[in-house]
C-alpha cells in the first residue's frame, strides 16, 4: 500500500484528482468506480476544473458508483445519482449512458444487484475504484459484520450510518434504512483502489483498518489484502498511521 499525506482537505482533494486524472489520461476509456459522501467532492471539483481548462476529457470514460439508497428516486436530491450529477457529471463531457448507479427504485433488489454485477463484468471490471471510509470502517455501504464474500446486495444501514447521514435529510424518518451496494467481493476485484480520507475523525478508524487485524468488524481492513491500494489523507486523518510508524510519502 502507498500512503500519501497532504496538508489539508484541499491538497488531499488535488492529490486524489491527480491520481484519477493520470488514470483518465493513460487509459481514456477507463472504468472508474466512484464514491459519494463529503470526502470526494473537492476532488470532483478539481477534475471538473481541469476539464473546463481543456486538460482532461471523460468522453470515453465509464463510471460505476458504489451504491444507491434503496427507496430513493434518482431525482431525490440526496440520492447518489443526484449527488454525482451535481458534483461531477453535469460539469464534464461524460456520456450519460456511460454512468451507472444502482436504481434505488428497483422493484426487485436482488435482480437489480445481479444486473449491476453483470454490468461491471460486461465493462471488463473496474480499473480504479475511489473509496471513502465511514467512521465505523464501512466502505461503500458494507457495514461492520457484513459478509466479505458478497458482490452487489441489499444492506441494512447500521445505526451509526443512519445517525451520521440523517443530517442530509429533512427528518431522520425520511432517510432510507437500506441501500443497494457493491459488496466487498466486488471492491476486492477492482484493479486499483484509491482511498481518500480527511479530518481527525478518520484517524482512529484508519489505524484500525490498516494497523489492526483483518476483521469483518472493520470492513475497510480487508483492503490490507488488496495488492494495489493507494491511500491519500490529510495530516489530521493520517496522524494515527504516522504514530504507528507506517511508511508515508509526502
Ligand atoms: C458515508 C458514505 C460512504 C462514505 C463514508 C464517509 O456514510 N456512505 O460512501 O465513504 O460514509 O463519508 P464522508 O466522506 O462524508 O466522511
Amino acid at each position: 500500500m502507498r500512503i500519501y499525506m497532504t496538508e489539508d482537505y484541499q491538497s488531499m482533494s488535488r492529490r486524489t484528482a491527480n491520481i484519477i486524472s493520470a488514470q483518465v489520461i493513460t487509459k481514456p476509456d477507463s472504468v472508474l468506480g466512484l464514491a459519494t459522501g463529503s470526502t470526494p467532492t473537492g476532488a470532483y471539483q478539481q477534475l471538473a476544473e481541469w476539464y473546463r481548462k481543456g486538460d482532461l476529457s471523460f468522453a470515453e470514460i465509464r463510471t460505476l458508483n458504489l451504491y444507491e439508497y434503496y427507496g430513493l428516486s434518482p431525482r431525490h436530491e440526496q440520492s447518489c445519482r443526484c449527488a454525482m450529477q451535481r458534483n461531477l457529471f453535469d460539469h464534464i463531457d461524460i456520456r450519460p449512458e456511460n454512468t451507472y448507479v444502482p436504481d434505488g427504485l428497483a422493484r426487485d433488489p436482488r435482480a437489480e444487484c445481479a444486473a449491476y454485477d453483470a454490468t461491471i463484468r460486461a465493462l471488463g471490471g473496474i480499473d480504479l475504484q475511489l473509496l471513502g471510509i465511514g467512521v465505523n470502517g464501512h466502505i461503500g455501504l458494507n457495514e461492520p459484520g457484513d459478509d466479505f464474500g458478497l458482490e452487489s446486495h441489499l444492506v441494512q444501514l447500521s445505526e451509526s450510518t443512519l445517525q451520521r447521514n440523517s443530517r442530509f435529510f429533512e427528518c431522520r424518518e425520511d432517510m432510507p434504512r437500506q441501500a443497494l451496494t457493491m459488496g466487498i467481493k466486488s471492491i476486492m476485484h477492482t484493479h486499483r483502489i484509491l482511498i481518500a480520507a480527511s479530518g481527525a475523525e478518520k484517524a482512529d478508524i484508519l489505524c484500525r483498518a490498516f494497523c489492526g487485524p483483518v476483521s469483518r468488524e472493520v470492513p475497510a481492513s480487508i483492503l490490507q489484502l488488496h495488492p494495489e491500494v493507494t491511500l491519500v489523507g490529510d495530516r489530521a486523518a493520517l496522524s494515527g498511521l504516522r504514530e504507528a510508524g507506517l511508511p508515508i510519502c509526502g
